[in-house]
């Protein structure tokens, strides 16, 4: 194990699959201590069991972000496990698309919910804990700086046809990020955001089968994309290649060093090259 993020304390949304996974692995590998949610216990449990298998610490926060009393739940569970927050990471998520003439209030409604609402909350609950770290440091006479990661994608910095309500939420969060950056520099706490393009993961993995759908809070929600739009995506792409969720991981990553101490407000694109769609 690295020791960068050694003792530090790091809350991570959406953790059992994807790229929220491959965060929590990469953060317990440089030595923070974990908080893992995801809406599904068994994912949660088994990246909880391989972070204590390498020798890490970690505990689980199941259920919802959307959940009214879930921001409370997250960080009381996180205060109670370790005393500290160091690495707050806004994640969990999902698509659930439709071209604006058929979208329900229903889709728009949880898109915004699961992408804005919920991360502004566990933002607000968190709020009276940074700021009493803070105080306790500045009365030590240490410095230390604690970071938020807000997750954004293509869609919300350049629109994407069929995700009206996704994009509209992901270009919520960028402003989001930019105000509390502003709000919490006075609390030694960077705020960025990681704007992904096409990346390998459930939500995205080729498929030719077109009903291929998820669960998601008793919704059957649609999945995956389809294989010969797959690779005509990845053809777009400068790289070439959709990103893998390690490569995600590791440009969220670059906020949550000691090295990034002097960068807020920023919105950063993980996109393989891509600078627009
Ligand atoms: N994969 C991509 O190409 C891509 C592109 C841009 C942005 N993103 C964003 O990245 C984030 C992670 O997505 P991913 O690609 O890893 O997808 P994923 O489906 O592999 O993982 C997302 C995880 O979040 C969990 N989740 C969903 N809703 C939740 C809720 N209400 N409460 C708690 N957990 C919940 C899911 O159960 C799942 O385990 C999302 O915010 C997504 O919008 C992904």
């Amino acid at each position: 194990m690295s020791e960068k993020l050694r003792g530090k304390v790091a809350v991570v949304t959406g953790s059992g699959r994807g790229i929220g996974r491959a965060m929590a692995l990469k953060l317990a590998g440089d030595g923070a201590r974990l908080v893992l949610n995801d809406l599904d216990d068994e994912p949660t449990m088994a990246v909880r069991d391989e972070i204590m298998a390498l020798g890490g610490e970690a505990v689980a926060c199941c259920g919802s972000v959307a959940d009214a009393g879930f921001a409370d739940r997250l960080i009381s569970t996180c205060t109670g496990a370790f005393g500290g927050l160091d690495i707050l990471i806004n994640n969990a998520g999902y698509t659930w698309d439709n071209v604006i003439q058929k979208m329900s209030d229903e889709q728009w409604d949880a898109m915004l919910d699961v992408h804005l609402t919920a991360p502004f909350r566990i933002l607000r609950a968190a709020r009276p804990v940074i700021r009493a770290l803070s105080r306790a440091d500045a009365e030590a006479g240490r410095r230390v700086v604690r970071k938020v990661v807000n997750v954004s994608s293509v869609s919300g910095v350049f629109g994407n046809a069929g995700q009206a309500n996704y994009s509209a939420a992901k270009a919520g969060i960028v402003g989001l990020t930019m105000t509390l950056a502003k709000e919490w520099g006075r609390l030694n706490t960077t705020v960025n955001c990681v704007a992904y393009g096409l990346i390998r993961t459930r939500m995205t993995e080729a498929t030719a089968n077109a009903d291929a759908a998820i669960q998601v809070e008793g919704r059957e929600i649609k999945v995956g994309v389809n294989v010969d739009l797959m690779a005509a995506m990845e053809r777009g792409i400068p790289l070439g290649r959709a990103g893998t969720p390690e490569e995600a991981a590791g440009a969220a990553y670059l906020f949550c060093i000691p090295e990034s101490d002097y960068v807020s407000g920023q919105t950063l694109l993980c996109t393989g090259g891509l600078t627009g769609i």
